[in-house]
């Protein structure tokens, strides 16, 4: 593996951008949960993501959210290893409510290994490999050294269980008076990158899939950040998971969190 195949990575990235941004009002369909949406731009953009990255590595595997192969295997454990999320912010998509992103992590041997995560919207790219720091268009990022109660803080809903709505707001509620305000983006992976980068001091969600966090947390990882799952272990990088990302400055868990 060499920094040409990132680079491969972050080409296929933009072009599946330029297919999100040119797309005219998607047939939209309702997958399981609430307000779940897939739409036949979704199924585009991971049909051209799948054909162009297996061009790059002929030999990996494939998990997408859009394509049926979306259960974590053991196949997946040995060897490289896409995982693909074609829109992550599909119902900010389908609203124009920007952004949505183009999110693709390659895992190897079941490790986070790279991660592209690309916003066509403001043609921003940022990018990581395994110990080799992140990058937003091709700067190196650091996540934020200002404590919470500096920081903005972010949340995903986990929309789609119904079952984790109460404990999410419940944590929000705690956590509003510990930051400066909170922000609800509508993408899990654009909400880690806004870590990584320096804007925001933490996001959390109470569940999240394996190709809402694949690319990010690596990113946010490359970037001084810290993810747990809401009980402070490591994720797993297998599939779902709570997760929790803070920047270099949120040092402690806070206590919305105990
Ligand atoms: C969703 C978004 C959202 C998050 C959900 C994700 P999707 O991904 O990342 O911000 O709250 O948990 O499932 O469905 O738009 O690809």
């Amino acid at each position: 593996m060499n920094t040409m195949i990132i680079d491969k990575i972050q080409d296929v990235a933009r072009d599946a951008g330029a297919i999100m941004i040119s797309a005219k009002r998607p047939k939209i369909m309702e997958k399981s949960g609430h307000a779940n949406f897939c739409t036949e731009i979704d199924e585009k953009i991971q049909a051209f993501l799948i054909e162009k990255l297996k061009e790059i590595l002929p030999e990996a595997n494939f998990l997408g959210e859009e394509d049926g192969q979306d259960v974590f295997t053991s196949k997946m454990e040995s060897g490289f290893c896409f995982v693909l999320d074609p829109i992550d912010g599909t119902s900010n998509f389908i609203y124009s409510y920007r952004p949505s992103v183009v999110s693709i992590g390659l895992l190897l041997d079941g490790k986070p290994y790279i991660g592209v995560v690309y916003n066509p919207f403001d043609d921003m790219m940022f990018y990581a490999k395994k110990g080799e720091g992140a990058f937003l268009n091709d700067e190196k990022i650091m996540s934020s050294e200002f404590p919470l109660k500096d920081s903005l803080a972010s949340f995903g809903t986990a929309p789609y269980y119904e079952e984790l709505r109460d404990k999410s707001f419940e944590i929000a509620k705690k956590l509003l008076p510990l930051c400066v305000d909170l922000r609800r983006s509508g993408t899990a992976a654009w909400d880690m990158c806004c870590v990584a980068v320096g804007r925001c001091g933490l996001y959390f969600e109470m569940k999240v899939q394996l190709w809402d966090y694949a690319a990010a947390a690596l990113i946010a990882m490359e970037a001084g950040c810290t993810l747990t799952d809401i009980e402070g272990k490591e994720l797993s990088f297998k599939g779902a998971t709570s997760c929790i990302c803070r920047s270099r400055g949120v040092k402690e868990m806070p206590s919305c969190f105990e």
